[in-house]
């Protein structure tokens, strides 16, 4: 080795792997706006679908006359329920055990429900029919309150299933519900609260909110009639179930249904089911022999397509007079609105909430989730979160600080007494999870050193007493949060989705010049995979990661998976990703032994090559490997060097963090400041630094417009209020407040690279953070839970409520 040989660190840093800033190499594509989306899509002969919505929330449809609608010079077609029923296509299966309306069928359950589906030749004709189509509706009662939901006399939202008594997870109480779901033990959480020295009970909810992607939810559908085959195109988190889903619905033999998820812009849940949308497109193909798009406007989007979160929760904690937490109980109304359309896995149809004990040393705990049906549209996804994780950690962590308040300790002091200890980990909580990795005190303790903890609380000291003596109108408020995520789903023992169980895939093909693809089963909405996937094959095979491309969203071409959400893509993609690449480097191992005339057991690896044990000058590198594997394989071993691994994890990765949130409060005008955020995150292994703190970025601006402002709102007809962005707050730079951030590393000791997820982390943990930090402005006045969201109104509200407007 002469001194301009690169060491093996020089060579490692070239490969820009694991732990490298590599820049997106999709920004490239997605800054000079050549990105391809769905919209993009032009075939000639191409039709237009808009959909006839119903005005109502809750009606009978006496009639509907699609006559002077067809007549519109354009118009080709117009579906309704009536026209879906010659396929059988009327209703259709949801994720969750349920049916569910494609279009009106006998009355409209939601307001701006789909009642029909105009076909025409550009999109200004359909627009036009739509206005067209003439529906008699008959008015029916409104129930829009979960709380309402099961009492004597509300409106039955499902005439379909009201002498029905059991439903898709056991037995149904009251014809609006539609399941309950338990989780811990009853009986030792009683026996706890029965002798527990202090305990709180709050009414905590949290809102009905929506995911809203930039890109709103679209198709473009294609049947072939010669073939019998249907291409779609599609904004779809999950390629793969919608083709299985489809064939299942249409009958069209799965190998025969293309499905193709080109760039998607953003998702966060929103784009995981199957929308009415999508079938009327397909069935409208299917009818004209015409490809036909669909794509949904803003309102749409926002008032029908998945929602996420409307849970309300009665959550209690029982702690011993010193501090330290003895039970958890938690009972929840789950508000699913007309239909249960649940994008969860099938075991689980409150998700994974029973993680509500969240980063504690709860001895006993238990939880119960009613789900009931409202004339509010259908959802409940895991909007930037993993299956009700954020509804779980927002409940705990409001409750931490209220017990905290009740004892009389300092809210962060309290937590770092009852965090589950690192020599606990791999730690059972009491709802039966297995934590992978944990090291919380040290996590907790850099950031309350990172931020002056002490100090800020002495400064909101001095400020309270100033405000008592009416000198200041201003409050401070400290939050404090630390969540415990539960991701990657799943194990195929906990998670399937319709029975297919929870892995995920990936296929390396790497070329005899050393360059290669990787196909996978997830789908990036934005979140980098390009970049990110080839950084795991450039660590783990020695190849530059610019050598490898990344392609997800082709059904044909992609192995089998179930598709990206809940930070599910990391922790089992990327760990098939890893193994895929170990078989191919046993393989190169063979072909090294081979060539260099040695024994297998005789080579080490060193970066980027196979060298001989003690004899470092004799090696041969990846490339050259990749080369060999075309022409001068061992005898009797298949040329070529790709590999394929599903992989079902063993257990869920358990990221974690500890946030700390500064606002400042006027009271007059309950305009809120944040003035500092510092989140700290811990999701394993880092694979790319850049990308984990733009998804830190991402995730806590959404945190911020959930916690700050947002709601989807239904008056008490059923009309939903908040249907644009004119109502619904979506933060923009100008809101949005700096945000600091950092990390510690616990890898997962179960992962094959010790990655855990992170992209939901900021949203989970981000949430309870502004929250608490609102409450706890107010709390040295005797208030214990302000509702979100916090906009100015509300606090002011608040302020009021707690007389100190005079
Ligand atoms: O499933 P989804 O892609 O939404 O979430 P994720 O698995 O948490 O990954 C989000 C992005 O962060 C991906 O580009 C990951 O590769 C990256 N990431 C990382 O660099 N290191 C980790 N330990 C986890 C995620």
């Amino acid at each position: 080795m002469n001194d301009m040989t690169p060491t093996s660190a020089e060579r490692a840093e070239k490969l820009e792997g694991m732990g490298c800033k590599r820049k997106r190499v999709e920004d490239i594509r997605f800054v000079q706006g050549k990105g391809n989306y769905v919209d993009d899509l032009k075939i000639p002969g191409m039709l237009y679908g808009d959909i006839v919505r119903s005005p109502h929330g809750h009606a009978r449809i006496k009639k509907i006359d699609t006559a002077k609608a067809a007549a519109v010079p354009g118009v080709v077609a117009v579906l309704t329920a009536d026209v879906l029923k010659t396929v059988n296509l009327a209703w259709m299966p949801t994720l969750a055990g349920d049916m569910q309306m494609v279009l009106a069928d006998g009355k409209v359950l939601y307001q701006n429900q789909e009642v029909a589906f105009v076909v025409a030749e550009s999109r200004e004709a359909a627009a036009d029919g739509v206005e067209l189509v003439e529906v008699e509706y008959e008015q029916l009662p409104v129930n829009v309150d979960p709380m309402k939901a099961m009492t004597d006399g509300a409106p039955t939202i499902r005439e379909d299933l009201k002498d029905k008594t059991d439903g898709a997870h056991g037995k149904r109480k009251h014809y609006n519900h539609i399941f309950s779901w338990a989780a811990g033990d009853k009986a030792a959480t009683d026996a706890a609260f029965a002798k527990a020295d202090v305990t709180i009970k709050e009414f905590i909810v949290y809102p009905r909110v929506h995911p809203c992607p930039l890109e709103t939810c679209q198709c473009v559908a294609s049947f072939d009639k010669i073939k019998g085959e249907l291409t779609l195109w599609g904004t779809f988190q999950a390629p793969h179930v919608i083709r299985t889903v489809g064939s299942l619905i249409s009958k069209i033999p799965e190998h025969k249904i293309h499905v193709i998820a080109p760039d998607i812009g953003g998702g966060f849940g929103n784009k995981v089911g199957a929308y009415s949308g999508y079938i009327c497109a397909i069935v409208a193909s299917i009818v004209t022999g015409r490809p036909v798009k669909w794509v949904e406007d803003r309102i749409e989007n926002l008032s029908t397509t998945a929602f996420a979160r409307d849970f309300h929760m009665e959550m209690e904690i029982a702690a011993t007079k010193d501090g330290k937490v003895t039970a958890m109980r938690c009972y929840t109304i789950a508000d699913h609105g007309a239909f249960d359309a649940c994008a969860n896995a099938t075991k689980w149809p409150a998700g994974l909430f029973s993680i509500v004990s969240g980063s504690y040393d709860f001895p006993a705990a238990y939880c119960l989730v009613d789900g009931v049906y409202t004339n509010k549209a259908p959802g409940g996804v895991a909007y930037r979160c993993s299956f009700r994780v954020t509804e779980a950690a927002y409940c705990i962590e409001r409750a931490m600080d209220i017990m905290a308040q009740k004892l009389g300790m300092d809210p962060a002091e309290f937590r770092l007494k009852n965090l589950i200890r690192r020599e606990q980990f791999p730690y059972t909580s009491a709802f039966g999870w297995q934590y992978d990795s944990g090291d919380y005190h040290t996590a907790m303790n850099k950031a309350m050193e990172s931020v002056n903890y002490k100090k800020l609380r002495e400064e909101q000291k001095q400020k309270r007493d100033a405000f008592k003596r009416g000198e200041t109108r201003e409050l401070m408020g400290i939050g404090v949060a630390f969540f415990t995520e539960i991701v990657g789903a799943g194990p195929s023992r906990a998670c399937d989705i319709l029975g297919i169980a929870m892995f995920d895939s990936a296929e390396i093909r790497i070329h005899p010049t050393g360059t290669g693809i990787c196909r996978l089963g997830t789908k990036s909405q934005g979140q980098g995979h390009e970049t990110t996937y080839a950084q795991i094959i450039a660590t783990e095979l020695g190849l530059p990661a610019d050598n490898i491309m990344v392609e997800e969203g082709n059904t044909d071409t992609a192995p089998y998976g179930l598709g990206t959400y809940g930070s599910r893509s990391t922790p089992v993609s990327g760990a098939a990703t890893a193994m895929a690449c170990r078989k191919i480097k046993a393989k190169a191992q063979m072909i090294a032994a081979y060539m260099l005339e040695v024994h297998d057991d005789d080579l080490e690896w060193d970066v980027d090559r196979f060298r001989v044990k003690g004899n470092p000058e004799r090696f041969k590198t990846m490339t050259e490997l990749a080369w060999a594997a075309y022409h001068e394989v061992p005898p009797g071993m298949e040329p070529g060097l790709e590999a394929i691994n599903y992989y079902d994890p063993p257990n869920f990765t358990f990221p974690f963090g500890a946030y700390i949130c500064v606002v400042d409060i006027d009271v007059d005008t309950g305009t809120t400041k944040v003035r500092r955020f510092y989140a700290l995150d811990d999701c394993g292994t880092r694979i790319n630094p850049m990308i984990i703190e733009g998804q830190i970025h991402g995730g806590l601006t959404e945190a911020f417009g959930i916690a700050m402002g947002q709601e989807i709102h239904y008056d008490d007809d059923g009309n939903v209020t908040t249907a644009s962005f004119m109502d619904y707050f979506l933060p923009t730079a100008v809101e949005t407040p700096h945000w600091e951030t950092d990390w510690t590393t616990t890898p997962s000791p179960h992962h094959p690279i010790g990655a855990k997820g992170v992209g939901e982390s900021p949203n989970v943990g981000g949430v309870p953070c502004f929250s608490n930090a609102v409450n706890d402005a107010f709390a040295f006045l005797g208030s214990t839970h302000i509702q979100m969201p916090h906009d100015h109104w509300r606090t002011w509200t608040a302020a009021e409520k707690l007389g100190l407007h005079g």
